[in-house]
């Protein structure tokens, strides 16, 4: 190593540091701009009026990623402990707020309440552990001599820069929590960043930006875009000032996002079909708990959510029943009172579901329990005897229906498992772990689960899809690497 001492100044153009207060840029930051058309968002439940948010031309969404474009020069400028204390000022916010948008969540996504609330105080906590990671990235100093006919005269100096304006794209069943997990570690690493919630959710969203709004950030380094996919969505998504895109949707529009998108990293969170394997020696009361709470929460919307059982023939009398007794269980009806099982989104995810019950029952599946529907409302349904080529054995119902596979031979679980155009999780219920892992090790699937239900937290941990689940990770730390680069500074000395 060289003996070289170095002193490096940096020229800071920074607002934080001129003491000013950000009147850079000019025009709005939140989602009112200038946009003449806006569209009505009704409840879940009882279509009761809740707001609009303006439906934005190109012009203006254009607008907008040049705005964000000049804050985010300033904003890679400013220390990364400042860019942790206004996410911590934000998490803060939300939680003064939660009541406020945890209604909102209730009512705009028909979410039930403590769940509604429980996301508001979830992304609070994921924005402190994004600012605290933030602020522990650290790069790489690789000497030159180290290889072979490199020389002791160079010394690198790797860092993570950001990469400019990010595109998060989040989707209606958690408005907040998905929007947030890419808003805040794009902010932490220095980037701009241009919000597209998706239509059902927006207002959540708004008050989300509004909380953060209210912290020292300055203007413009955030745009909550909204509008019609087909109007702004290509815009955005092939825009050249997009320097990476995050989304979480349905495996079909993130397909068309990652053609669109050229040259530019795009980290997808998609569908799922994850399943619960049920071994014969697994304690099936746990078994049975864990598949209902993770088949049936938020009624099955989520990715995560356990959509389909493969059960060994040996036990799958006894855990169809004890499944079936939770089924019954479970309270259907208003997210204000608290119901596990909620109206779907809309009536159109309320028809595909059905479509799917009605598939499986002409096809010889046997109905456990369920199938009764009010308007978007399906009451949770069990089916046994579902075979694989019956629709509701490989499509993602996004909805309260839960297939039981029975398996008579081991050595089928696996192939069954993988037999899905998805790879997001699954779960294994055994007492064995070795069996566990011998079974885990052949899963194509981001994360395996033993003994527990298929889910995405905690939020630290790795978030990943194979195969049509998705494409790069999330989870805090991941999330951070993806919205950065290295950055060699390479001193020839
Ligand atoms: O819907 C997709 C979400 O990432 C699922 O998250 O497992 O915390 O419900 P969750």
């Amino acid at each position: 190593m060289p003996d070289v001492t170095v002193s490096i100044t940096f020229d800071l153009i920074s607002p934080f540091k001129n003491n000013q207060n950000y009147q850079f840029f000019e025009g709005v930051v939140n989602i009112s701009a200038t946009a003449t058309n806006e569209k009505k968002v009704y409840s879940v439940v009882g279509q009761e009026e809740l707001g609009a948010f303006p439906l934005l031309t190109k012009e203006e969404a254009g607008q907008a990623i040049e705005k964000a474009k000049q804050a985010q020069k300033y904003w890679e400028e400013e220390e990364v402990y400042k860019r942790a204390e206004i996410l911590h000022a934000w998490a803060d916010k939300l939680l003064e707020n939660q009541a406020q948008i945890g209604d909102m969540i209730m009512k705009e996504v028909g979410k039930n309440k403590s769940s509604a609330w429980k996301e508001v105080a979830r992304t609070a906590d994921l924005i402190r552990y994004t600012a605290e990671e933030g602020c522990r990235i650290h790069g790489d100093l690789l000497r030159g001599d180290s290889f072979k006919g490199g020389s002791s005269n160079k010394i690198a100096m790797a860092e993570r820069a950001p990469r400019g304006v990010i595109l998060a794209i989040s989707p209606f069943n958690y408005p907040v929590n998905l929007a947030a997990s890419k808003i805040a570690p794009a902010l932490i690493s220095g980037n701009a960043v241009i919000f597209k919630p998706a239509s059902q959710g927006t207002l959540s969203g708004k008050l989300m930006i509004d909380a953060l709004l209210e912290t020292e950030l300055p203007a413009d380094v955030v745009h909550c875009v909204t509008g019609k996919g087909s109007e702004i969505g290509d815009y955005l998504v092939t825009h050249p000032d997009i320097s990476m895109i995050t989304f979480t949707g349905s495996t079909e529009v993130g397909q068309s996002i990652s053609e669109k998108a050229k040259m530019i990293p795009v980290v997808l969170e998609l569908g799922g079909k994850d399943p619960a394997i049920v071994l014969k020696n697994a304690d099936l009361d746990l078994a049975a708990s864990q598949i209902v709470s993770g088949a049936f929460s938020y009624s099955g919307q989520r990715c995560t959510a356990i959509k389909r059982v493969l059960v060994d023939n040996a036990v799958a009398d006894e855990l169809t029943s004890k499944i079936k007794k939770k089924v019954d269980e479970l309270t259907v009806g208003n997210p204000e009172e608290e119901a596990a099982v909620t109206p779907l989104i809309d009536e159109k995810a309320a028809d595909f579901v059905q479509g799917l019950i009605d598939d499986a029952l002409e096809n010889g599946a046997s109905l456990v329990t369920g199938n009764q529907r009010e308007e978007n409302l399906i009451y949770p349904t069990l089916l046994d005897n579902v075979t694989p080529g019956m629709k509701v054995a490989y499509e993602e119902p996004f909805g309260p229906v839960l297939p039981i596979i029975r398996v008579s031979d081991e050595a089928d679980f696996v192939e069954l498992a993988n037999e899905s155009e998805y790879g997001l999780q699954a779960s294994i219920f055994t007492n064995n772990v070795q069996t566990a892992m011998n079974i885990g090790s052949k899963l194509n699937v981001g994360s395996v689960q033993l003994n527990a239900k298929t889910e995405r937290g905690p939020d630290h941990f790795p978030f990943i899809g194979s195969k049509n689940s998705g494409l790069g990770a999330q989870g805090i730390r991941r999330s951070i690497e993806s919205m950065t680069r290295d950055k060699l500074f390479i001193m020839n000395v």
